[in-house]
This record gives structure tokens, C-alpha cells and sequence, in this order.
């Protein structure tokens, strides 16, 4: 799978000739298993039609702000939290001071504002205005935002001057533009991740289980091999595919998770724990299936082990993430598992809004360590296990420096 493949990406495309090549980007995000969706600006429409795109992307063009048809579908926040990487291209010389001012009069430049997702600008411009310190400022700015600059590249242009201002070739584009996902900030690590739910047996039929999706779980699994790590996934039954590239490890109960964490995380570097373990099992499984006939029928259940107090306490060399899903008093209960569990770290959500958390495809967390608590605030999960597994890498780094 390359890196590129189930990537979502908004292609912003601004006013300039180079417009029309924008058309056979869309279809090279397309053939390397990218979801395209196009949003243009008023000037881009004066170059290449918005039918064309939407022709090829196979959904609507996003062009108006102030659209009431298109705000009630897909509005300029959805769109900008959909997103896991912005592409425009082609970037204006004033698409470009659009976004160093942050000004938000266009669909575009809203999106960049509200958007968390990776930004990435192909700019095409006249050689001059390319060269003018006012757009070398510009540019110099949003590298210090991590805006990634692709090109532009050298040569001739439509106005029949030669110099720099072309907007990159689509193949040189596109090969950049997969290295974003690729950090390699973990390269060589091994990461252990328990995820989704745990099933606990009452009988031969029937078990006690909760609704974790193992969403939040698979998709810090796919950032952690982005970033270059060897991934075991240690999983209870979900209705999700695996990433790729990923050892997969499918369990039931919560004694079973154990067995494979501990097994799993003796010569592993990071351990995350996004698992909903039942808290509790029957002290005795049935052999034969529990007849419904009585009024009444109590169980007796006992405790489950702790898999991540087990897995912290047995290897206290290995960096350990926690998750905390609380319904009140977020913060206080987070601290107290922080130190419980022996974490370095622990993600906390708050799991009586009905928005974010269980199920959804959105989550906001906080980040909390020994020494800060820091939000980070509602997006996708797939962007936000990005955003976890960079913050995972730099404390585990930074641990293993001041270790040294
Ligand atoms: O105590 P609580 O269940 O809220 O702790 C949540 C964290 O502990 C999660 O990271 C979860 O995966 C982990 N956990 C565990 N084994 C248990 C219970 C929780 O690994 N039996």
C-alpha cells in the first residue's frame, strides 16, 4: 500500500493558467487510492470549469462560501476537518498573501483557517512576482507554519518568460506530496497497540462486551507505520480492516489480551493501550448455555487483570500511553491513572458528549504528562492519530535523550 492510499485530500485550486493542470492531479491522487474532493476559488473558474473536476472527482465542486445549498451538504468546517491533507495547486501570488494574512473571504482561505489537516502549496506565478521579496516574505512565512512548498520549478511560461514560477510537474508533485506521510520518526521502532473491544464468555453463547468501535486504535496503528514503525496489533473483534503492513493479533477476552501484550511487549520500544477491556468477567464460565426460564438470574463476576498496569510495571524501560474515556471530571481522573498505571502518558476524552469518543469517526482529546495538559481540539480520527503518534514520537525521544 503506498501512502498515499485512502489519504484525504482537498485539491484547492486557484486563478492561474496553470489551473488546468490541477485536472491531472486529481487523477493521480486518484489511481494511488487517494478520496479527492475540489474546492476553487473565483479566479480558478475563469481558467477551468468547475463541471470538469467535478466530472472527474465524482462529487460536487466546493466553490461559495456563502452558498446555502452547499453549507447544508458539506460546509466550510466539515470539509476543513474532513481533510487529512490541504493541496493547493495551483497557489496564486495572492492566494499565497491570503493565507500569511489569514483571511478567510473565500471558501479556501476558510478552510485553511479551520483546518488541523497537513497544508501543502504548489505556487505558479510569472517568473518576476515569483521573485519579488513581497512573495519570497510570503513564502518564508508559511514554511515557518510547516506549510510544505512544492516547486515551483523552472522554464518557460505561458507569458513567454523563462525563470522560476512553474507549478511542479504532477509526477515530482505527488511524490512530495506522499513523503508527508511518511515522518519516519519511528522508523525501526516497535509499537504494540491493543485496541477494540474485549468479549468476556458467561456461557457457550453469550458474553458481556462494550461498543468500542477499535476505531481510534487501527487508526493510530496506520500513523505509527507512517511514521516507520513495526506495528502488532493486539485486537478484540471490530468490524474494521487492519492497516497494512501490520502484525495482527485477533483476541476475545481480556486474559487472552494480556497473555499477548505481555508476550508482545517484552522487545517493543512504545506501548499504547486504546483498548475498552471489560472491567469485569463471570467467575465461571457455563459449559452449558444458561437456560432463559428463571425470573431471575444473578451473576457472580470477578475483576479483569489490568493490562496496561501489568504491561507498565513488568517493563519499565518501555514508554507507555494510556487512554482514559471519562463521563466527568476528566482531568482529575486522567491524573490519577497517570500515576495509578505508571504512564508517561495518558489521553483523556470525554465520553459524555455525544459528538466525539465511542463510535464516531471525531475525537477530541487532552494530551496529559507529568509536566502539561494540552487539548487537542475536535478533528477526525485518522488526523488526530497523526497528530497523537508525532507527540508520541518527540516524548518518547526526548525521554530516551535525557535518559541517555
Ligand atoms: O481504568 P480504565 O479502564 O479507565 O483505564 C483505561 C486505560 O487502561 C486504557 O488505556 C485501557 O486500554 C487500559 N486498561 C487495560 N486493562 C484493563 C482496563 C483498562 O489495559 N483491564
Amino acid at each position: 500500500m503506498n501512502s498515499l492510499s485512502n489519504k484525504r485530500i482537498i485539491i484547492g485550486i486557484t486563478g492561474g493558467i496553470a489551473a488546468y493542470k490541477s485536472a491531472e492531479i486529481l487523477r493521480r491522487l486518484q489511481d494511488q487510492g487517494a478520496i479527492v474532493k475540489v474546492v476553487m476559488t473565483p479566479g480558478a473558474e475563469e481558467f477551468i470549469r468547475p463541471l470538469t473536476l467535478q466530472a472527474l472527482s465524482g462529487s460536487p465542486v466546493h466553490t461559495g462560501l456563502l452558498d446555502e445549498k452547499a453549507e447544508a451538504g458539506m460546509g466550510h468546517i466539515e470539509l476543513a476537518r474532513w481533510a487529512d491533507l490541504l493541496l493547493i495547486a495551483p497557489a496564486s501570488a495572492d492566494f499565497i498573501a491570503t493565507m500569511v494574512h489569514g483571511k478567510a473571504d473565500s471558501l479556501l482561505g476558510a478552510i485553511y483557517l479551520a483546518t488541523s489537516a497537513l497544508v501543502s502549496v504548489a505556487p505558479a506565478m510569472n517568473q518576476a512576482m515569483w521573485c519579488h521579496p513581497a512573495t519570497l516574505d510570503n513564502i518564508n512565512t508559511l514554511v515557518k507554519r510547516d506549510v510544505d512548498i512544492i516547486g515551483p520549478g523552472n522554464g518557460i511560461q505561458a507569458c513567454g518568460d523563462t525563470g522560476p514560477g512553474r507549478m511542479e510537474q504532477p509526477e515530482l508533485l505527488i511524490e512530495q506530496l506522499a513523503n508527508r506521510f511518511t515522518s519516519g520518526k519511528l522508523q525501526g521502532k516497535k509499537i504494540v497497540i491493543t485496541a477494540g473491544p474485549t468479549r468476556e464468555a458467561l456461557d457457550p453463547v453469550r458474553y458481556i462486551s462494550n461498543h468500542s468501535s477499535g476505531k481510534m486504535g487501527y487508526a493510530l496503528a496506520a500513523a505509527a507505520i507512517e511514521a516507520g514503525a513495526y506495528v502488532t496489533l493486539i485486537t478484540g473483534p471490530v468490524n474494521i480492516a487492519p492497516p497494512a503492513r501490520c502484525a495482527v493479533i485477533s483476541i476475545s477476552s481480556a486474559e487472552d489480551m494480556l497473555d499477548a501484550a505481555m508476550l508482545e511487549a517484552k522487545d517493543a520500544h512504545i506501548f499504547i493501550a486504546t483498548a475498552a477491556v471489560a472491567d469485569y468477567k463471570a467467575v465461571s464460565v457455563e459449559a452449558e448455555k444458561i437456560k432463559s426460564t428463571q425470573k431471575t438470574l444473578t451473576l457472580t463476576l470477578e475483576k479483569n487483570p489490568d493490562i496496561l498496569s501489568s504491561v507498565s510495571s513488568a517493563y519499565q524501560q518501555l514508554f507507555v500511553v494510556g487512554f482514559a474515556a471519562e463521563s466527568r471530571d476528566v482531568q482529575a481522573y486522567a491524573q490519577d491513572k497517570l500515576q495509578r498505571k505508571n504512564l508517561d502518558v495518558i489521553i483523556a476524552n470525554d465520553i459524555s458528549r455525544q459528538d466525539i469518543g465511542f463510535n464516531s469517526d471525531e475525537n477530541e482529546v487532552s494530551w496529559i504528562d507529568k509536566d502539561s495538559s494540552t487539548l487537542l481540539r475536535k478533528r477526525n480520527k485518522t488526523q488526530l492519530a497523526r497528530d497523537l503518534i508525532e507527540k508520541i514520537a518527540t516524548a518518547y525521544r526526548s525521554e530516551q535523550l535525557s535518559d541517555a
